[in-house]
């Protein structure tokens, strides 16, 4: 797995989350039948999976046995979707097409929509849990707590409620900048330490080199979210293009134009893959990653 080339190690990190997501949700004709198939629409069958990815390259730093990431990295990506599920209602983004796909409100309604993110949100945790993703409790523990304060409002949600609370507003780039590390970056920051955090040989220092890392990927996530809402297309992206301006949302385009969030985006990719340097070829994927996400198209 480790001598493959990057695209091939990509797809079948894809296949192995997706298959993990398909069996720690809830069967379909298990009642209630319309809010598990909602949960599970909403996850399965799309999506990069870039947070579990993430969750896989940090492990293999601290050589993590795949088993034990695929648990912190479903337990992120159900988070993750629930956020999309939220984000997208009318009361938020008011968006009607995710992952190629009829947004879960305008498939299943609002109500169910919002019962799935919610229940996506416990089933999150109830695999932290659950399984068991370090030799010692209390780090276990800590993890299930970690995951907690990146999710909440402290983390993505507060970032959602600065979002909301932006809207229409002229507002500073360190107001941005916190606003982005919250609502995206917290939890893909989240990823990264999880995931070295299920490895048997960690270390301080480079915990604190990969939590470094992930604090700049996460900005740099959604600094490219917000290049390509302008850039892109809808067919490509999979969600309606063109939404942060028509909804007047303040993003990086919208305060340093194009071609400076083109240059912030160049810069912190250089900035994040410093702290990996010293960490040698075992975060390669992670340095992979982050070039990744940065040339995405969707
Ligand atoms: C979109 O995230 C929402 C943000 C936090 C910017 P992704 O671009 O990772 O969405 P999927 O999971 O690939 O659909
Ligand atoms: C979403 O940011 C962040 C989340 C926590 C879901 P956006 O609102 O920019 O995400 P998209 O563009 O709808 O995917
Ligand atoms: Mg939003
Ligand atoms: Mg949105
Ligand atoms: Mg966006």
């Amino acid at each position: 797995m480790n001598d493959v080339d990057f695209p091939a190690w990509m797809g079948q990190m894809q296949r192995r989350t997706e298959a993990a997501l398909a069996r720690h949700l809830p069967r379909a004709d298990v009642l209630p039948e319309q809010l598990h198939e909602a949960m599970r629409y909403a996850t399965l069958g799309g999506g990069k999976r870039v947070r579990a990815l993430l969750a896989h390259a940090a492990g293999a730093v601290t050589d993590a046995a795949p088993d034990r990431v695929d648990v912190v990295a479903s337990a992120v990506e159900l988070i993750h979707a629930y956020s999309l599920v939220h984000d997208d209602m009318p009361c938020m983004d008011n968006d009607v097409l995710r992952r190629g796909k009829p947004t879960a409100h305008v498939r299943f309604g609002e109500a169910t929509a919002l019962l799935a993110g919610d229940a996506l949100q416990t089933l999150a945790f109830q695999l932290l849990a659950e399984n068991r993703v370090s030799e010692n409790p209390h780090d276990q523990l800590a993890m299930i707590a970690l995951l907690a304060s990146a999710s909440g409002s402290r983390g993505m949600a507060g970032g959602q409620a600065i979002d909301l609370a932006s809207v229409g507003c002229q507002i500073a780039l360190e107001a941005l900048e916190l606003m982005h590390i919250h609502k995206t970056g917290a939890l893909i920051r989240a990823a990264i330490v999880l995931g070295a955090r299920c490895g048997g040989r960690v270390e301080q220092d480079m915990l604190t080199r990969l939590d470094h890392f992930g604090k700049l990927v996460g900005l740099l996530f959604q600094v490219v979210d917000d290049i390509l809402d302008l850039q892109s297309d809808t067919a490509t992206l999979g969600k309606t293009a063109g939404k942060d301006a028509n909804a007047d949302k303040p993003t990086y385009v919208s305060l340093l134009g194009l071609s400076g969030a083109r240059q912030l985006a160049a810069d912190l990719l250089e900035q994040a893959r410093s702290p990996l340097i010293p960490l040698g070829r075992q975060a390669r994927r992670l340095d992979e990653l982050a070039s990744f996400i940065v040339a995405r198209k969707y």
